[in-house]
C-alpha cells in the first residue's frame, strides 16, 4: 500500500510531525539526508512503525507515495530549502507538492512558488505552530498554495492538527506566501505577548520585590481568569521550577538575554513596507536586540550610578488586579496591530485571508492560544473588527474596562524605572488611535514651513502654504 504523503528531514520536528500522522492512520514515507536517523526514528515509531515507510533515496521517497505525491520538508529555512526542493524537482512528477514546512520567510515562499509554477509540481508554504509538542500531538496550521493542493493534504492535516472544540486548526489561508505571512505574524504577536508578560513579571521582582514563586503563583491564578493562555500557563511553571544543579528557581540562573530567530523581525519590517503601525511588536523585537547587548547595559548601569527600580507602594491586591488588567489591555492593542497587518498584507497581495478562520486556527495548538483568540474570532465572524479588533463592540467594551489599568501601570512602571517597552507601545498605540484630534497639524506645518510641501485646511478642500515670513524654506 502506497504512503499518503512523504516527509524530509526527521529532526526533531520533522520526527514529530511524521509520528503525529503515523498516529492518524496515514501511511508515511520518510527520508533524512543521514540514513542512520531513519533507522533511529523507524525505531523511534515502535507501534506506529508499520504506518512508516522508510526510504533511503529519493527516488525510493517518491515511489512509495500515493499520487499526486504530497512532500513535508522540515529542513533548517533558508539555502537548504531551495537545495532541498531542487533535488526533488529530479525525482517527483505533474501535480506533486512540495510543503514547506520551516519558518520561511514568506517572500522566499512566494519566490518558490513562483519558480516552481509552470514546472508541473506545486508548492505549499506551511506555518506550523506548536513546538515540538504540538507537532507531535496538534499544532496549528497554516497552509498557504493552490487550492487544488490544499485539497490533496486537507484530510492528513486536519487529522493532525489542534481541535478546538472539534473544530480542526488547520486551513488554506490563500495562495503562495500567505500561510507562512500568517505564521510570521503569528510569531510577531508571540514576540509581544511574551515581552508583555516579561515587563509585568519585572515589575513584580523589581518594583514589588516578590520572589519567582510568588510571581508564578500570580500567573497561575490569573490564568484561570480573562489571561487564560498558553503563555501565561508556561509562565507559571517556569517561575515555579527548581534549577537542579543550585536549587535555585531557574529563572534567577538563567542569562537575561533573549535569542531570536528572525520572524518577529520579519514581522516588523512587513509592517514597515505595509505602512501598518505595529508598535507593541516592535519594542518586543528591540527589547530582545537590547537585552542581548549585556555587557553594555551592564556598563551602563554603572555609568548611571545603579539608579535601579524603586519600590512600588500601594494595596497589593488592588495593584495585582492593576497588572492583570493591563496585561489584557496590552494584549488586545499587540493583537489588534498583528491583525491589521495581515489585513495590510492581504490587500497588498491580493490574498483574501479569512480574518476569522485565522483568529479560529489558533484557538488550540499554536503558542499564543488563549481564551481571547475565541473572543476575536466571534468579533472577526460578526465583522465587527473589520476595521480594527479595537473597533469590535466585544473589544471596545474589553478596553474601557482595562484601559486605565494599562494606564495605571505603565505610568506606576516608568516612575520607578521598570522598562515597560511593549505596554506602553502598546499604550501610546491605543491612545493615538482613539484619538480624533491628534497633533500632526503641527508635523505638517513644520514641513510646510522647512520644505513648503503644504498642508491641507479643516473644512476646505486644497493645498495651502502657511504665513512663515522669512527664514522659511520656501
Ligand atoms: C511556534 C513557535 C516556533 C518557534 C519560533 C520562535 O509557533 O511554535 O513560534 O515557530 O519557537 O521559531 O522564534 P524565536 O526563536 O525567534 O523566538
Amino acid at each position: 500500500e502506497k504512503a499518503e504523503i512523504g516527509l524530509i528531514g526527521l529532526g526533531t520536528m520533522g520526527s514529530n510531525l511524521a509520528l503525529n500522522i503515523a498516529e492518524h492512520g496515514h501511511r508515511i514515507a520518510v527520508f533524512n539526508r543521514t540514513s542512520s536517523r531513519t533507522d533511529a526514528f523507524v525505531e523511534s515509531a515502535g507501534p506506529l512503525k508499520d504506518m512508516v515507510v522508510p526510504c533511503y533515496s529519493l527516488e525510493e521517497l517518491a515511489a512509495a507515495i500515493r499520487p499526486p505525491r504530497p512532500i513535508i520538508i522540515m529542513v533548517l529555512a533558508g539555502k537548504p530549502v531551495d537545495e532541498q526542493i531542487a533535488a526533488l524537482r529530479g525525482v517527483l512528477s505533474d501535480n506533486d507538492i512540495v510543503i514547506d514546512a520551516g519558518n520561511a520567510n514568506f517572500r522566499d515562499t512566494m519566490r518558490r512558488f513562483s519558480e516552481l509554477s509552470g514546472s508541473g509540481l506545486t508548492f505549499i508554504g506551511m506555518g506550523v505552530s506548536g513546538g515540538e509538542e504540538g507537532a507531535r500531538h496538534g499544532p496549528s496550521i497554516m497552509v498557504g498554495g493552490t487550492e487544488d493542493s490544499w485539497k490533496r493534504v486537507e484530510n492528513v492535516l486536519t487529522a493532525i492538527s489542534a481541535k478546538f472544540r472539534d473544530e480542526p486548526c488547520a486551513a488554506w489561508l490563500g495562495t503562495d506566501g500567505a500561510g507562512h505571512f500568517v505564521k510570521t505574524i503569528h510569531n510577531g504577536i508571540e514576540y509581544a505577548d511574551m515581552q508583555m508578560i516579561a515587563e509585568i513579571y519585572g515589575i513584580l521582582r523589581d518594583g514589588l520585590g516578590m520572589e519567582p514563586k510568588e510571581i508564578g503563583k500570580v500567573f497561575e491564578s490569573w490564568n484561570k481568569g480573562r489571561l487564560n493562555s498558553y503563555l501565561i500557563e508556561i509562565t507559571a511553571k517556569v517561575l515555579a521550577a527548581d534549577d537542579p544543579k543550585t536549587g535555585k528557581p531557574v529563572v534567577d540562573i538563567i542569562l537575561d538575554r533573549a535569542g531570536q530567530k528572525g520572524t518577529g523581525k520579519w514581522s516588523v519590517i512587513e509592517a514597515q513596507q505595509l505602512g501598518i503601525p505595529a508598535t507593541a511588536i516592535e519594542a518586543a523585537v528591540a527589547a530582545r536586540v537590547l537585552s542581548s547587548i549585556k555587557d553594555e547595559r551592564q556598563a551602563a548601569e554603572k555609568a548611571y550610578g545603579n539608579i535601579g527600580v524603586e519600590r512600588i507602594s500601594g494595596d497589593k491586591a488592588a495593584l495585582l488586579k492593576d497588572l492583570e488588567l493591563a496585561l489584557f489591555a496590552g494584549k488586545i492593542a499587540a493583537y489588534a496591530q498583528g491583525f491589521a497587518v495581515m489585513s495590510g498584507a492581504s490587500k497588498e497581495f491580493n490574498w483574501n485571508l479569512p480574518m476569522p478562520t485565522i483568529a479560529k486556527i489558533w484557538r488550540a495548538g499554536c503558542i499564543i492560544r488563549s481564551q481571547m483568540l475565541d473572543t476575536m474570532a466571534e468579533a472577526f465572524g460578526s465583522g465587527g473588527a473589520s476595521t480594527n479588533l479595537l473597533m469590535a463592540p466585544a473589544f471596545i467594551a474589553m478596553m474601557k474596562e482595562a484601559h486605565p489599568s494599562l494606564r495605571h501601570i505603565v505610568a506606576r512602571a516608568s516612575e520607578a524605572g521598570s522598562p515597560v517597552p511593549a505596554l506602553s507601545s502598546a499604550l501610546a498605540y491605543f491612545d493615538s488611535y482613539r484619538q480624533g484630534r491628534g497633533t500632526s497639524n503641527l508635523i505638517q506645518a513644520q514641513r510646510d514651513f522647512f520644505g513648503a510641501h503644504g498642508f491641507e485646511r479643516t473644512g476646505e478642500q486644497g493645498a495651502f502654504h502657511g504665513p512663515w515670513g522669512s527664514g522659511a524654506g520656501h
